[in-house]
Formats: C-alpha cells, structure tokens, sequence
C-alpha cells in the first residue's frame, strides 16, 4: 500500500502538465499540493506555493478562480478555455483548465496549453474566409473583365470615329488607360483567388510588387499617401508561389498605410510608403531583400520582437486580427526566406522581406 502511494505521488509530481489540488478553507481554498509542472510555470518555489490562497493566487486571472468556485459549488468535473497574458513575456496565452470533484473539500485543478492550437484554428478560419473571398472575387473579376474589355472596344472605336473627324480623342484615349488599368486589377484579382494550388516557380519580385500595388494603390492614394519605388532593373528572379508573396506584400503595405493614417492624419511630406530592393547574403546564398520603410507610428522597441506572434496586435479588434505578420513569417519560411523589423517608436519601420534567389537548380 505504501508502494503504492509513493507510485501516485511520484505520478502526480512528474505529470508533465500543471495540476493543483486545492483544498477549501472557510470562504477561500488554500492550495494543497502541486506537480512539478505547476512549480516551474509559476516560477515559485514550492514551499511558497503550498497553503497560498486561490484568490490571492489567481488574483489577476479571476476566471480560473471563479472555475474553482463552480466546482465546488456544483460538484462535477468542469472546463473552461482561458486568454491571458503572460505578464513576464507579455505572451498572449490559451489555456484549457478542468476542474475535477475529487472529495468534499477537495477540487483538482489542471491546465492543458492550447495556444497552438488555438493558433491553428484561427489560421484555418482565416484561410476558410480567404478562399470564400477569393471564390467571390474570382466570379466578380470574371464578370469585370468581360465588361470592361467590352468598354474599353467601344473607346477604340469611339477614337477611330474622333480621328477620321479630326476631333480631340483624348477622352476615349483616357478611357482606354483607366480601361486597361481596371483590367489589369481584375486580372491580378482573378489571378490571386484561383491560384492557391500554385507551384513555387522563378518570378521577378517587382512583377509580384507591381501585382500587389495594382489591388491597393488607388486606396493609399486616396488616402494622401505616396509610394515610391526603388528596384535596380538587373535584379535575379526568385522561385516563389507568387500569391503567397503577394499576400506577404499585400499586409506589409495594409498595416503601412494603416500606420502613417494615424500618425498623419492629413496629407503631409513624409506620408510615404518607400520600396527598396536589393541582393543581399545570409547563411552563404544570395536573397532578394524587399524593404518596406514608412514613417508612420513605428513600434516600441519592447514590443518589436513580437510584432510577428500569431494574435499580437495593437489594432482594434475588429481592425486587426494580429495574423498577417505571423502568417507571411510562415509563408516566407517556406520560400527559405525570413521577415525581420527596424523600427524606432514614432519615428520609422522597416520591414524586410528577403526571399531566397533562384539559382536555377533542379
Ligand atoms: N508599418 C507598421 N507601423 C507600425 N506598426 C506596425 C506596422 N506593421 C505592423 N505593425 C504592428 O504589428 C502588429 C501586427 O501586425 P499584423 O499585420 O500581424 O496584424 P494586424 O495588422 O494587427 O492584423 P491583421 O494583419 O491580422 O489584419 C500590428 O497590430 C501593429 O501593432
Ligand atoms: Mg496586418
């Protein structure tokens, strides 16, 4: 019997997971025992953490205390998903916390971490919503294109007629341009929705620059930012799924013009997006850097390094989900490529997108 409980106890200790058992004393429950899984999240040491009081304990995540309560209180096993943020990392954290009965005055408590999970599934809802999104525009552009090439033939042969009489074409001739150019964003949105099963192939990463710009630009325009674009002619190609790059760009240039719309709220000199490519070298192979430079708010150093965690965002919530960094991290990881950030807090960022260089192998 001995052998026995020495076994159970040794079981509860090393369980790799953080289990409490919490023992109700008067109107609190005092912790009684703990594995040492739990000893090493908390970061105490055991002999502070045994008989301290629930409420003090879980004083500022008071959901795992009010689980505590129920438990007790409705004397079955319970469950409750949990957000919190690390207060040492700031880490924004899912926990799955169950409560079991085990006696009269006795609940046992243990969390599982499920922020991966979670990661998960938000990633695969966005997706979900991308591909809807992508399948409307898809019909949408379609029915665009027909239209406007259809508009853009009439122009022609308006610009024919004004010719043969001598007139000014130069109406139809602008209708044509603003024509072609709706064109060519319907072709970029048709391209983008239907190409989720592409294959990484050697592509020129202005063509996919140009590509982004053509959906967003007359937006940033409006909004009284310019963008300016630096790219040496002779740069190599790379070997990318070109959408996914797009999408990289597409958020990069999304939370730019989100950033100089607060800081500038009218127009003003340095309302500007600048674009900047260039070769440069890691871990021995070449890489085409893409740098994104505005000088919106920028971002504190403090929290720089988690700029591109799935979930972290300073944006409102119905704004920004905090996935289109962590996402292009993703995305670029896959093309041996990396994201990185230079930024001082309301002055500047940088972001830096290096793609790996296709070397023509294969
Ligand atoms: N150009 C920028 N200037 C200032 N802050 C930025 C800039 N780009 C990103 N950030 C910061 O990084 C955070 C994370 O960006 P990310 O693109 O991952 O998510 P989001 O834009 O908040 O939401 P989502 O992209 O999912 O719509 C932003 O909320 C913002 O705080
Ligand atoms: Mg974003």
């Amino acid at each position: 019997m001995q052998k026995k409980e020495k076994q159970l106890n040794a079981l509860y200790k090393n369980i790799p997971i953080p289990v409490y058992t919490w023992k109700r004393a008067g109107e609190d429950f005092i912790l009684e025992d703990c594995s040492d899984a739990a000893v090493m999240i908390t970061q105490h040491k055991i002999e502070d953490l045994i008989g301290i009081k629930a409420k003090e304990f879980y004083n500022d995540v008071p959901e795992i205390y009010d689980g505590i309560i129920r438990c007790f209180a409705e004397k079955r096993t319970i469950e409750r998903e949990i957000q919190y943020q690390l207060k040492a990392t700031d880490e924004r954290k899912f926990l799955s916390v169950k409560y079991t009965f085990i006696a009269p005055d006795l609940v046992l408590e243990y969390a599982d971490d499920i922020t991966e999970k979670k990661t998960l599934q938000a990633a695969a809802i966005r997706i979900g919503h991308l591909v809807s999104l992508g399948e409307l525009s898809a019909g949408v552009a379609h029915e665009i294109n027909n239209s406007i090439h259809g508009v853009i033939n009439y122009a022609q042969m308006l610009k024919g007629r004004c010719c043969e009489k001598g007139e000014d074409n130069d109406i139809p001739g602008r209708i044509i341009k603003e024509g072609e150019r709706v064109a060519t964003i319907v072709k970029n949105l048709f391209y983008f929705a239907r190409s989720r099963k592409e294959e990484h192939s050697p592509v020129h990463i202005k063509d996919i620059l140009s590509d982004a710009l053509g959906l967003v630009e007359t937006r940033i325009i409006k909004n009284g930012i310019k963008i300016s674009i630096d790219f040496p002619s002779e740069l190599p190609m790379i070997k990318a799924r070109r959408h996914e790059i797009q999408q990289v760009f597409l958020n990069i240039l999304n939370n730019a013009q989100y950033a100089l719309n607060r800081k500038f709220q009218v127009t003003h000199e340095n309302k500007i997006i600048e674009i900047k490519g260039e070769v440069i070298e890691f871990e021995g192979q070449k890489h085409v850097r893409t740098t994104f430079y505005d000088r919106g708010t920028g971002i504190s150093e403090d929290i720089l390094d988690k700029i591109g965690d799935p979930f972290f965002s300073t944006k409102p919530q119905d704004e920004g989900a905090g996935l289109g960094l962590s996402i292009s991290h993703d995305i670029l990881k896959n093309h041996g490529g990396r994201l990185l950030f230079e930024s001082v807090e309301g002055e500047y960022i940088k972001v830096m997108v290096d793609i790996l260089v296709d070397n023509g192998l294969e």
